[in-house]
């Protein structure tokens, strides 16, 4: 295994009502004038917007707003809300919402400091060298951004959604209550679990002998996304399930499980980045559509040890079983997950995409003429894995 270090600056308040009293106190450590960052109302649906704003003006913050944050966040509505920062001296950024919200406040918060356009920070022309701080209030358990350095943009203009990475964005601060995401319907539940569950096997399924200690922990955490994703769909205000799901979602992408594992190509992701560029579609969906073709793709004779784990450890599948058949089993089990207990569409001809792309698509993601994945992989592997999900 590789020599590492490992910090998580952000301190996190779980549990219901932590957000009294506490919110005003931490962002007083950081400053006076505060964006309030949010999307599309639902804070405002479930009054969080309205006992936030109460709990800043008794302690005397000067708050201002930026809404209407997209999913899949576009940097056009980015560098809006950066001209808010700029014209009012704004010092925080107190973002509210699901990862859309909070990674455009990574770059909200370092656009600040710059005079171009943000999107100049995605594309590697420039580097984030300041940031202002940032605290959360997460509502909905999916991407873990709110414990990580990792901001994910679109660019509706170019079709290119990507991602950018800095220990100075990340939060200064997360509220973490399972009763706020009581309120996320269905089809958000079951997009945010595939999108937990995502992350951990994205490591967990890689090339690298990693940690035992690492490999066991990956396992409770996706046994614990397992049952209780179908928990919370099926009974949305069932506490343990909210927590379980909210507390895995942080650790699943906080860099501790891929720790050892450096670098680790997360190949479903880089794919379904693609998918959400050119068709604006649901991060959790396209990677529940493309996660079972993947690991279908990747299994041979050389791979096959970490499918048995998976199905043995995770699922429950008979150990006795021949190696094969526990790996196919396995997929059928996450299949059955995704398509029939969180009732996911499991096609994409079914969003009326098609393969017109596909081939640009592969282009983008190896442009560098391999992805080092669980396997190595090139572009006629990619467009084949893309076509496998019509
Ligand atoms: O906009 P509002 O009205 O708030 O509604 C949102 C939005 O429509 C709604 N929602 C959020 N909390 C709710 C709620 N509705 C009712 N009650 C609540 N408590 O849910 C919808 C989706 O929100 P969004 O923030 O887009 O979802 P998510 O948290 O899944 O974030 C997805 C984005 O994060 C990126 C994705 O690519 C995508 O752009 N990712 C970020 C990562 C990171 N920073 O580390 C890693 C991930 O792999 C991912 O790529
Ligand atoms: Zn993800």
């Amino acid at each position: 295994m590789n020599n590492f270090i490992y910090e998580i600056p952000t301190k996190v308040y779980f549990g219901e009502n932590q957000l009294q009293g506490n919110l005003s106190q931490e962002i007083k450590k950081y400053g006076n004038r505060v964006l309030l960052v949010y999307g599309g109302g639902s804070i405002k649906k479930i009054g969080l917007y309205q006992k936030i704003i109460k709990e800043l003006q008794e302690a005397n913050i000067e708050v201002y707003e930026f809404s209407g944050i997209e999913p899949n966040p576009r940097h056009t509505s980015i560098n809006k809300a950066i001209q808010i920062c700029k014209e009012n001296s704004i010092d925080t950024i107190l973002a509210v919402g699901g990862g859309s919200v909070i990674d455009s406040s990574k770059l909200i918060s370092t656009g600040r400091y710059y005079d171009g356009d943000a999107w100049d920070f995605v594309i590697g022309k420039i580097q984030i060298k300041k940031a202002m701080p940032i605290i959360t209030v997460v509502t909905l358990a999916a991407t873990g951004s709110e414990m990580n350095g990792t901001a994910v943009i679109s660019n509706m203009d170019t079709k290119y959604k990507k991602s950018i990475k800095s220990s100075l964005v990340i939060p200064k601060v997360s509220f973490l209550d399972p009763t706020i995401t009581y309120s996320v319907n269905k089809y958000q539940t079951a997009c945010g679990s595939c999108d937990i569950l995502s992350h951990i096997l994205e490591t967990y399924f890689s090339r690298n002998n990693g940690l035992y200690m690492l490999d066991t922990v990956m396992e409770g955490l996706m046994k614990t996304v397992i049952k209780y994703s179908k928990i919370a769909y099926n009974d949305p205000e069932n506490y343990e399930a909210r927590a379980n799901l909210m507390w895995a979602s942080s650790w699943a992408i906080n860099g501790f499980a891929r720790i050892d594992r450096q670098p680790n190509i997360w190949v479903c992701h880089l794919l379904e980045h693609q998918l959400s560029a050119f068709y604006d579609i649901t991060h959790g969906l396209g990677l529940a559509i493309l996660t079972p073709r993947y690991l279908r793709y990747t299994l041979n004779e050389n791979t096959v040890d970490r499918y048995y784990s998976f199905g043995v450890n995770v699922l429950d599948i008979d150990a006795s079983l021949p190696k094969m058949e526990v790996a196919e089993k396995s997929i059928k089990c996450l299949e059955k997950l995704f398509y029939e207990d969180l009732e996911l569409i499991n096609n994409l001809s079914d969003l009326n995409i098609d393969d017109r792309y596909f081939q640009e698509m592969a282009n983008r993601i190896c442009s560098n003429g391999i992805v080092e994945g669980f396997i190595d992989m090139d572009k006629e592997d990619i467009v084949k894995i893309f076509k496998d999900c019509l």
